[in-house]
């Protein structure tokens, strides 16, 4: 069986009580359904403000999440006000979403500024998730996970085909060498084994589907089932 990885993404959403009890559900649900999830990874990409207090739980609760952010800065530590640099991250996270269609479109992140984004990651070994809407994207080397998302797909309700998805993913895997290739794009409990039962996609980067910890959770156990 392939290695899955599913990478949550809450996206602009959340603060520390809804973490906390979100961490809390988790945790019930891990303990009864744990060994089923053996060969996944699973990331979840929060917001800043909530990282440090999500390591602290993950490491006391030993769960089997890895942290991701969901963007950087593609300046080093100095004077850029408002900026999170990898250096900061580094200390909390193991994974940063680069190039996000909502990144894209709503802040007018350009191909130069994301290949400056992930530069800074892998100088401070980061491991990079970088976004692509289709195959004809640029993709800066050292990425870690491509994720193909279509960008009428993202907070829609209309998923990608799995046959296409995978047509998509093949050839991404082609141009850009990168292994491992991720879907994501209303991705449910209810599609995903659609998705992950196909031959090319090494998992799924689910938003909507990972607020809810019942939801992520019943969505990792029908991947994985
Ligand atoms: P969605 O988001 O699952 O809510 O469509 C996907 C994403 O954040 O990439």
């Amino acid at each position: 069986m392939k290695q899955l990885f599913i990478a949550g993404n809450w996206k602009s959403t959340k603060g520390v009580g809804e973490a906390d009890e979100w961490i809390t559900a988790f945790h019930a649900k891990y303990q009864t359904l744990h060994t089923k999830w053996k060969e996944t990874r699973i990331i979840l990409c929060a917001p800043f403000t909530l990282l440090h207090f999500l390591k602290w739980r993950i490491d006391s609760l030993k769960l089997p999440i890895e942290l991701g952010a969901q963007d950087v800065s593609p300046f080093d530590s100095g004077a850029y006000t408002g900026e999170i640099n990898s250096q900061q991250l580094a200390e909390l996270v193991r994974w940063v979403i680069i190039g996000h269609t909502e990144r894209r479109r709503y802040f007018g992140e350009t191909d130069e500024v994301l290949a400056k984004k992930v530069e800074q990651c892998l100088a401070r070994g980061l491991q990079v998730i970088y976004c692509v809407g289709d195959e004809t994207l640029p993709v800066p080397m050292g990425v870690a996970v491509i994720s193909y998302e279509p960008n009428w797909a993202i907070g829609t309700g209309h998923a990608d085909t799995p046959h296409h998805a995978n047509r998509v993913i093949e050839m991404i895997k082609k141009k850009s060498g990168v292994k491992t290739v991720i879907y994501g794009g209303s991705v449910t409990s209810d599609n995903v084994a659609s998705f992950v039962s196909e031959s090319a996609i090494d998992g799924i980067l689910p938003g909507g589907a990972s607020f809810d910890p019942e939801a992520f959770c019943n969505l990792i156990s029908q991947a994985t089932s």
